[in-house]
């Protein structure tokens, strides 16, 4: 997963280091940028392994101005991490940046004798040959030939040295989006790098040509036709994507989850009732389907675990939850009687995206549930709920989960009313609960204080186990996955009951162990299974409300939570395991928003 971005206006350079920073979390093991001079032909390169601050470090000062170029931050994919393989790749009268997998690569270079014109171990260099050697003058007619010899996925951001201020796209599933305004035009991977430019943006569409100019942009088929382009309107507040003095962009979005919250409440809660709009189409639907298939990965899969626990509680559904990268290689039963729900922060990563398409493929009515307005899955999606919770820059995912979980819960509550199987009463009481929700996170986040000081206490143990039952447990299979993910500490969430059956023999002297026990119709059997890891020398710090904090203080370090019903407690339970993990990893002193081997999104299987 890369980031790629094309800037023509004054001040390039500066611009296009400035939006590679913004990218940079979708890959950060090298960066470089190609830029030209206006009108010249003449193309400074620079690149390096490492992040944007090192590409800066090695860009020579110089009062130069720029007014086209091309950047690049790199996530390997082909080939290892190093200045050569970082983009851009040039080749004859070829530049290029590439976001994608082409699958090929090595037949192409083969078929074409392309090896003695190349220097790194990329695919991306080979299609950076493959135009140049297509290329007559006539740039269209290279690309498109060249785009045709492709097997995989691409976005392709192109220079032709002797055509200057620019630059040239092409796209296959990868996205770019394309934002043009006075006096400048921007493409990028993603809208995070254009929103200080422009509140309105297109998504280029597939196999077709952009030919972006200082004062005009075309989007043509391969056969030469100009295709309508449709824009899309951002109403975030595109002032909010710096950090805004916060030490990392994960603490900033976890201290948001109550405002995003209280946004997601006032768009659909409707004179006290649930309305997702769609002209009562999705009611409809969520009326008519008892078969549901919930699509995702990694924390938008933990999201539709309580999805589907949702289903079951409020519509008496069982509904199917799959990660998405099992879904697409296994047996998969859909049909037009299936509701599937695809859960994407970005709508980009490339196994729920695939998930959805067979899904449409097979006629089932496709939802998805994104962030990123105008992403891939928003344009293969039926309908699309927006969490509208801002651009999510840090890789671990909080404000994306808890908007998601959030989605799931006005979901079921609807579906459960429109089924019959919840009372206009109970649909009013849960109304007045979900709007609790962002009192009960904003107090948990003053108390960030002393889940730090509790957090101390594991900067230097290799493993964690966080136990629980219902919907504990699956909320703490989303704790365990930030705290993986950020401070690299080995944990995992298990199900209380389970630990007997194998798990509880990773219990030794001083085992570090979360258990959370908020559900009060599970809270005995927890704590007896709680009581037999302590026997066994664990550690124990345990999640419960408030109102028992008292009850465990004596044996038990507690973060006391909020006391929401049962049923809501996720929330508060999920941002005091963010903040647990969020000051792990920075007290270890690592990049808490760029952790290791990770990108943001996942456009490669
Ligand atoms: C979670 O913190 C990670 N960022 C990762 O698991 C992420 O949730 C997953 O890659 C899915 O991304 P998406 O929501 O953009 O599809």
């Amino acid at each position: 997963m890369c980031g790629i971005i094309g800037f023509i206006g004054n001040d390039a350079l500066a611009k296009i280091l400035d939006g590679l920073e913004l990218l940079e979390y979708r890959g950060y093991d090298s960066a470089g940028l190609a830029v030209r001079k206006e009108d010249e032909t003449d193309t400074q390169i620079y690149k390096c392994q490492g992040r944007v601050s090192d590409l800066r470090k090695i860009i020579p000062n110089s009062d130069a101005s720029f007014s086209c170029g091309i950047g690049h931050t790199r996530w390997a994919t082909h080939g290892g991490v190093s200045d050569v393989n970082a983009h851009p790749h040039k080749s004859g009268k070829v530049t290029i940046v590439h976001n994608g997998i082409i699958e090929n690569y090595a037949l192409l270079k083969e078929e074409y004798e392309l090896s003695d014109k190349l220097v790194s171990e990329t695919d991306t260099e080979v299609v950076a040959a493959l135009l140049n050697k297509f290329y007559d003058g006539n740039p269209k007619e290279a690309i498109k030939r060249t785009v045709k010899k492709l097997q995989g996925t691409f976005a392709l951001v192109i220079m032709f040295d002797d055509i200057p201020n620019t630059i040239f796209a092409v796209r296959n599933v990868n996205p770019i989006v394309v934002a043009h305004g006075e006096g400048h035009a921007i493409l990028a991977s993603d809208p995070a790098a254009i929103y200080e430019y422009s509140k309105e943006y297109f998504v280029l569409d597939e196999n077709v040509i952009l030919t972006l100019e200082p004062s005009a942009y075309t989007v043509e088929d391969f056969d030469g036709n100009q295709v309508p382009v449709e824009f899309t309107k951002v109403d975030w507040d595109v002032t909010s994507t710096g950090k805004q003095g916060y030490p990392f962009y994960m603490a900033k979005e976890i201290d948001e989850q109550p405002s995003c919250i209280r946004r997601i409440l006032s768009n659909y809660l409707i004179n006290n009732d649930i309305d997702f709009g769609f002209n009562g189409e999705l009611d409809k639907a969520l009326k008519k389907y008892n078969r549901i298939c919930i699509v995702a990965c990694g924390t938008a899969l933990h999201a539709g675990m309580v999805g589907a626990q949702l289903f079951k509680k409020w519509c008496g559904i069982t509904a199917e939850v799959e990660m998405a990268s099992e879904f697409i290689y296994s047996d998969t039963v859909l049909d037009e009687n299936t509701l599937f729900i695809a859960v994407s922060q970005s709508g980009e990563t490339i196994d729920t995206l695939e998930a959805l398409n067979r899904a449409k493929e097979a006629g089932a009515l496709c939802l998805a549930i994104l962030n990123v307005r105008g992403s891939s899955m928003s344009r293969v999606a039926d309908m699309s709920l927006y969490t509208d919770a801002g651009p999510e820059i840090a890789v671990a995912s909080t404000k994306a989960y808890t908007t998601q979980l959030l989605m799931f819960y006005m979901i079921a509550l609807k579906a459960g009313f429109l089924k019959g199987k919840i009372s206009e009463d109970y649909l009013e009481s849960a109304i007045k609960n979900l709007k609790q929700i962002p009192n009960a996170m904003a107090k948990v986040i003053e108390k960030k204080d002393d889940i730090h000081r509790l957090s101390k206490e594991v900067i230097t143990c290799p493993d964690l186990f966080m136990v629980g039952r219902g919907l504990d447990y699956l909320v703490l299979m989303e704790g365990a996955l930030k705290l993986k993910e950020i401070s690299y500490i080995h944990s995992e969430a298990y199900a209380a009951g389970e630990l007997k059956h194998g798990p509880i023999a990773l219990i030794s002297e001083g085992t570090p162990v979360i258990a959370a026990v908020t559900q009060t119709n599970l809270i005995s059997k927890a704590i007896s299974n709680v009581k037999e890891i302590k026997a066994r020398g664990a550690n124990v710090v345990l999640l419960a409300k408030n109102e028992l904090k008292e009850d465990f203080s004596d044996e038990y370090h507690v973060i006391g939570l909020p006391d929401l019903e049962d049923v809501y407690m996720a929330f508060p339970e999920i941002v005091a395991l963010q903040i647990y993990s969020y000051f792990v990893s920075a007290d270890k002193g690592l990049d808490v928003d760029k952790p290791r081997n990770l990108a943001k999104v996942v456009t490669v299987e």
